[in-house]
């Protein structure tokens, strides 16, 4: 039986596009999507720096495109002297109310841990944010047979943050590092097999069957189809197919030949 969760597809920017090449972009997205616009598309989200995050915002809003502007990044306290942060409050003040969190470059390259990734949750949620929550293990866990305890271990984290009320209204994206930004996309059955042990993981908190769960890890428009059939990956966190529209937009068309 087909899923009722309504898949998300995210385009993850990291650290590119200017104000400029993000309004550029916004608008060349929408004119490929508009004329499917009847069709029942996903969820669209883009995920701009902070520094263009209005610009997607403002410029979806100017074209009436259905997109949903997502940080990359937020600190889990409201505010306080912590120089160069971002809060829930700052990302609510812009209209944002989607962001990312712990993604593995932010827990590689800037000290985040399974326990800051799970206060980051529980405010976003606190602030009636959705959080698409990043898990994955690294080649070194794959090779030696410890994927599902290292992602067991990350989502146990969040769980432990989070009510079994906020269960539908987290998005976890299962993206393994090996795979990102190498072109090695992860094989769509075992994508599959660790997505379906992660809603069990959800389930023994409460019911899973609401929670989208992504796939990430050089999702691309030609391996967007095989992983988009199988019965628990709800959609794709996609980093450099989302920097063009091209092939952003190959990928939702993809996911909605699949999904619709
Ligand atoms: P790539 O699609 O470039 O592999 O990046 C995946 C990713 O990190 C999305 O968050």
């Amino acid at each position: 039986m087909a899923s009722t969760r309504r898949p998300i597809i995210a385009g993850n920017w990291k650290m590119y596009k200017t104000t400029q090449e993000a309004a550029a972009f916004t608008k060349a997205l929408w004119e490929k999507i508009q004329p499917h616009a009847g069709a029942s598309l996903p969820e669209i989200v883009i995920c701009p720096p902070y520094t263009a995050l209005t610009t997607v915002k403002t410029s979806s809003a100017d074209l009436k495109a259905p997109f949903i502007t997502a940080a990359q990044n937020m600190e889990s306290r409201d505010n306080g002297a912590y120089t160069g942060e971002v809060s829930p409050l700052m990302l609510l003040d812009l209209g944002i109310r989607w962001v990312v969190i712990g993604h593995s470059e932010r827990r590689q390259y800037f000290n985040e841990t399974d326990e800051s990734v799970a206060q980051k949750t529980g405010a976003a949620l606190k602030h009636g944010m959705t959080p698409i929550v990043c898990v994955g293990e690294a080649l070194q866990d794959r090779e030696n047979g410890l994927t599902d305890r290292v992602i067991e271990q990350q989502v146990r984290a969040v769980l432990t943050q989070i009510t079994a009320a906020a269960l539908p209204k987290i998005v976890i994206a299962y993206e393994p590092v090996w795979a990102i930004g190498t072109g090695k996309v992860c094989d769509a059955t075992e994508a599959n097999r660790v997505c379906a042990l992660i809603r069990h993981f959800i389930s023994e908190y409460g019911n899973a069957e609401q929670t989208r769960i992504l796939y990430g890890g050089s999702v691309k428009p030609d391996n967007t189809h095989a992983l988009m059939s199988q019965s628990d990956i709800d959609g794709g966190l996609v980093g450099g197919a989302s920097l063009e529209a091209d092939s952003f937009f190959g990928i939702i068309e993809q996911a909605c030949l699949v999904k619709a």
